[in-house]
């Protein structure tokens, strides 16, 4: 899911910085540009990277409605 309108920044893309131990509103803005913008974005990345983490890499290996099911 597209998290940041101006830089097509995803879900993933933030989970992926955030199991890399980059989970800062800082971080993501410096490595994606993601709310450096307009910045209505900035609420939903603090709330990403606020969420209790299930396993490190969890949330980046999870599929995404683009993935396909079947790999035949
Ligand atoms: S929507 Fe994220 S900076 Fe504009």
């Amino acid at each position: 899911m597209i998290i940041c309108q101006c830089t097509g920044t995803t879900d993933r893309d933030i989970a992926r910085l955030r199991a890399e131990g980059l989970g800062t509103v800082a971080a993501v803005a410096k490595l994606t540009g993601a709310g450096r913008n307009c910045a209505p974005c900035r609420s939903e990345i603090v709330r990403l990277l606020t969420l209790p983490m299930v396993g490190p890499t969890d949330a980046v290996n999870a599929p995404s409605a683009s993935d396909s099911i079947c790999a035949a």
